[in-house]
């Protein structure tokens, strides 16, 4: 390729962005890091080479659809987004109140930044990648939901209903992405992996032999991002022409996950999720 490619890393100041930064820098990428923490984005992009920090809240669309128009007034060209700016649940959802008086508004802070952000980011992302007019374009958008989007938990009820309403996200606008665009849209669903996103007690309390390992999250993500083939725990195949895969990455594992099956032949044929012409199911 001629010119270096281009990626914006939301939450890149720190954990899992931050280390898909380092990895993309290393590998003469341009990265531009969209993050609210304005110490640790600038102390990153001060270090890093090719790196540039943006102050962002992508809960915020002036704050988020500004930096992106920035990135590509000065890029020309979008290749790959990490849309993975995220935090944990605040608040006991089931914590008991007296009767006095309506209960406070539940903190719903985890559903706008990890699901509405995402939202966001993955709209802007459609928007720029068109903007592009270098002819070797391959664009790229890669979610970060969790495995706390495939099972339930009870303990942070909110994360994870934003983490499942990645996947559904993911997989509706995924073929159409490619179809439209030519954009390989992806999520993957982490473990585990002891970042800054809970404090130290608790990864300290945490069963140690269920951390996911940084690298295998690292290796994915790059996988995706460069287009190379690797194969599930199962034997199962990547390449670039599979778009919508979501993957569980699960200590040293990586399973590539399906959408559910459907309840019967009908369901078969009238969800089709290629087509938005295709039978509605609400
Ligand atoms: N660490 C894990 O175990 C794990 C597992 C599965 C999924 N995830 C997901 O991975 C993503 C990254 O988390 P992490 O583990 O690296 O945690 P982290 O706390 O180290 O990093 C999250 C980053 O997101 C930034 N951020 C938070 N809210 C933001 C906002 N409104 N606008 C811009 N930036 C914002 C934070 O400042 C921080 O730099 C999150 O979406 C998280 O839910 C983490």
């Amino acid at each position: 390729m001629s010119s270096p490619r281009v990626a914006i890393v939301t939450g890149g100041a720190s954990g899992l962005g931050l280390a898909v930064a380092e990895t993309l820098c290393r590998r003469d990428w341009r990265v531009h890091i969209f993050d609210i923490n304005e110490a640790g984005g600038s102390a990153a992009a001060a270090r890093l080479t090719r790196c540039v920090f943006h102050e962002v809240d992508v809960t915020a669309w002036h704050s988020l659809s500004s930096a992106f128009d920035a990135v590509f007034a000065a890029e020309s060209q979008l290749d790959f987004v990490f849309a993975n700016a995220g935090v944990m649940e605040r608040g006991n959802f089931f914590e008991r109140r007296d009767f006095s008086s309506p209960p406070p508004e539940p903190d719903e802070l985890s559903i706008d930044a990890n699901l509405k952000g995402v939202v966001k980011t993955s709209y802007l992302a459609q928007h720029y990648f068109r903007a592009n007019t270098h002819d070797d374009r391959d664009c790229v958008l890669v979610m970060t939901s969790s495995i706390a989007g495939i099972y339930p938990q009870a303990i942070t009820p909110l994360y994870a209903a934003s983490k499942a309403g990645i996947l559904n996200f993911m997989r509706s606008v995924a073929p159409i992405f490619h179809e439209q665009d030519k954009i390989r849209t992806y999520a993957i669903c982490p473990g585990s992996v002891r970042t800054n996103l809970l404090a130290k007690e608790l990864w300290d309390a945490y069963p140690q032999q269920y951390l996911t390992s940084m690298e295998k999250v690292l290796s994915i993500v790059e996988s995706l991002a460069e287009g190379a083939r690797f194969e599930d725990s199962k034997g199962k195949r990547f390449d670039k022409s599979v778009v919508g895969l979501a993957i569980e990455i699960f200590v040293d594992g990586v399973y590539f996950r399906e959408p559910p099956d459907p309840c019967n032949e009908d369901m078969s044929n009238m969800a089709s999720p290629i087509h938005p012409g295709s039978v509605m199911v609400a």
